[in-house]
């Protein structure tokens, strides 16, 4: 049995010629493409279609953080877009009540997962944030995916270093989508806690979340096709 493309190519431009070019270039090599707020805020609904439309399941990561009424009918609104995205998410530290109302909104057709702890902020910046410095930031990250687990999420983004409880508690069919995702001698850029892609595949990533390792290439194309190699 072949295996699906795990690659999530990270499409983060404001401009839709860019998009559009990265797209086509990449089609066959990835298996997702993600577009955020970058994206999103610039060029809308339509700018969304024509990248959706190119065939390739999009990741709509446009990380919903508010109030349980307001993050509802945002999704409402955005479960509008055609075609429907693939994926979509919501901030786990939302709470469970936001959770639910975030799952009310959103068809199973569409996974709803839930961003834990930003692979961007390192065990300092989590600390200074607040939360309880006697525990592992791993620890803070599996809390928030259990709470997305009982809210009915389909699964979660976490850091390639969170993999390892979430998996054992959660279970295989728990969808763990993770950023973070470096290639052996790539820059870290503002990444704090990564793994290489084989690092996170063994760990158990079922998505992997590449952006200026994939887009910032010469060739795109190849080196989504040479992480792949790396990985089978
Ligand atoms: O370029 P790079 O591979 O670091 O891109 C990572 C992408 O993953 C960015 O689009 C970023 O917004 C996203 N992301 C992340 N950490 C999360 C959730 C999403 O880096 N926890």
């Amino acid at each position: 049995m072949t295996r699906a493309n795990p690659i999530c190519v990270a499409i983060d431009t404001p401009d839709l010629a860019r998009a559009r070019a990265l797209v086509t270039a990449l089609r066959g090599s990835v298996g997702y493409v993600k577009l955020g707020m970058e994206f999103f805020y610039a060029q809308g609904a339509a700018g969304y279609a024509a990248i959706a439309g190119a065939g390739i399941p999009v990741f709509l990561d446009l990380k919903l953080h508010d109030i349980p009424n307001t993050v509802e009918q945002g999704l409402r609104s955005l479960m509008a877009l055609a075609p429907a995205p693939a994926i979509l998410n919501v901030h786990a530290t939302g709470g469970l009540d936001m959770m639910t109302a975030a799952r009310s909104a959103v068809p199973a057709s569409t996974k709803l997962i839930a961003v834990t702890i930003l692979t961007s902020l390192s065990d300092d910046n989590i600390r200074a944030a607040g939360f309880d410095p006697a525990r592992q930031t791993a620890a803070h990250a599996l809390n928030l995916a259990r709470l997305a687990g009982q809210a009915g999420l389909d699964g979660i983004v976490c850091s390639p270093l969170d993999l390892e409880g979430v998996r054992k508690e959660l279970g295989r069919d728990f969808l763990t989508v993770v950023p973070g995702i470096r290639p052996a001698d790539t820059a870290a850029n503002d990444q704090k806690r990564i793994a290489t892609p084989q690092a996170a595949m063994a760990a158990g990533a079922d998505i992997l979340v590449i952006g200026r390792a994939i887009t910032g290439a010469a060739d795109p194309a190849q080196a989504a096709r040479a992480i792949l190699a790396d990985l089978s």
